[in-house]
């Protein structure tokens, strides 16, 4: 099969838990960049990633690498590409991406430029023009210009991959289900030990979690990929690595467990389950965090509390109460916050063993992990230095 380079984008600060979650799957050649990772492969590899990969936004395949000089290049070199090829002027269209670049004055105008070229190939090549559709469109393509460098990949994700499919119901501020995949990663969390989320709203954490834990790739249930578009599209390759894929779920030795205080939240969060083969992995409670008790075994939490975002929402208090429950409640785990709120972070009152920085969404939130040992640190010394 032809070798072809592809780029799997990523969010800030999950570039390398997405080349460990690509060595897992048995890609060992990876190279790190920035929200992104590359590798070389081939369109089997490609339909693989999309469905198995958690941590990427999507997957794209270098089309054409060139160098302009000014704006008009850009169409020119465009030109050059044989876009009637790609695919079928029935189907609509999309061109995302970023542009760094002194070349281009108006940020939009290289992705109009992009658009004519394509439009302008479909009705001098067959008198005919494919319609662009910038929300769902059924092939997209990548647009990257570094000054006077560009690249065009095929996006072959389409839609990004955060839509699993699975989720139907959300709260105010769900996470995104790529950063929720990418922050079970970064926790270290070795899929074999308890699991829980006390503010699980919609459940994005642990529905992950559980994916996870039970080996099924979690865009199982989505049906759109823009690579079933494109005219190259070979079904029965498809059909090989999606009926290769595990569906089955085996019962867990340990709990993931989620829980909120909201009535509603909860009953949304098992509304996303419904058909999921992870149903019955994970239970749920409604009730405050601090109504909890300490799972019978150790493991690790994730939560991702309310930021204090809207005017009059007063979580410092909610926050130091967090950290005299993991103190009391959670001995032998680690607890993992996520939050924007530095202030609020503060009132945990605990030093964090590791402070990670992400963005969810356009907040800089950081994502911080808090051992709590079993015995007090207290009992801690003590025991060490009866050991002395
Ligand atoms: C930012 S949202 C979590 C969103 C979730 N990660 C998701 O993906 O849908 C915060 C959640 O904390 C819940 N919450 C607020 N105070 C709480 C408390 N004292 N105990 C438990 N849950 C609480 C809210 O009801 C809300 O669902």
């Amino acid at each position: 099969m032809e070798k072809i380079k592809i780029t799997l984008k990523t969010f800030f600060g999950l570039e390398n838990v997405l080349k460990e979650e690509l060595a897992e799957l048995g890609y060992t050649s990876v190279e790190i960049q920035n929200r992104a990772v590359q590798l070389e492969g081939n369109w089997k590899d490609v339909y693989f990633l999309n469905l198995h990969v958690s941590c990427a936004i999507n997957v794209l395949v270098e089309l054409k690498k060139f160098r302009i000089n000014e704006e008009k290049d850009l169409y020119k070199e465009c030109m050059k590409i044989k876009w009637n090829k790609l695919f079928d002027a029935s189907k609509t269209f999309a061109i995302r991406g970023s542009v760094h670049s002194r070349l281009f004055s108006h940020s939009q105008y290289p992705f109009l430029l992009v658009k004519d070229a394509i439009v302008d190939t479909f009705s001098n090549e067959e008198n005919t023009r494919p319609d662009v559709n910038t929300k769902s469109p059924q092939v997209a393509f990548d647009l990257y210009i570094k000054e006077n460098f560009v690249t065009i990949s095929l996006n072959t994700s389409g839609v990004p991959l955060f839509q699993r499919g699975y989720r139907t119901e959300t709260g105010d501020a769900p996470l995104n289900e790529v950063l929720a995949a990418g922050m079970i990663r970064l926790s270290g969390w070795n899929r074999k030990s308890t699991f829980v989320d006390p503010f699980c709203g919609s459940g994005t954490l642990l529905i992950e979690a559980a994916f996870l834990a039970a080996g099924i790739p979690s865009n199982i249930e989505r049906q759109h990929y823009a690579f079933k578009n494109f005219n190259n599209f070979d079904v029965a390759l498809w059909e090989e690595i999606y009926s290769a894929a595990n569906k089955r779920c085996n019962e867990l030795d340990f709990e993931i467990i989620g829980s909120d205080k909201e009535p509603e939240m909860i009953v949304k969060a098992r509304r996303n389950l419904r058909g999921l083969p992870i149903l019955k992995l994970i239970s749920f409670k409604t009730a405050s965090f601090d109504e909890l008790t300490k799972p019978e075994k150790g493991g690790v939490l994730i939560c991702n509390p309310p930021y204090g975002e809207r005017i009059g929402d007063r979580v410092e208090e909610l926050y130091g109460y967090l950290g005299d429950w993991f103190k009391k409640e959670m001995k032998g785990f680690d607890c993992w916050v996520i939050s924007s709120n530095e202030e609020a972070l503060k009132n945990i009152g605990l030093k964090p063993d590791k402070k990670i920085k992400l963005f969810n969404g356009d907040l800089e939130c950081s994502f911080r992990k808090y051992r709590i040992f079993e015995g007090s640190r207290k009992d801690f010394v003590i025991s060490q230095n009866k050991l002395n």
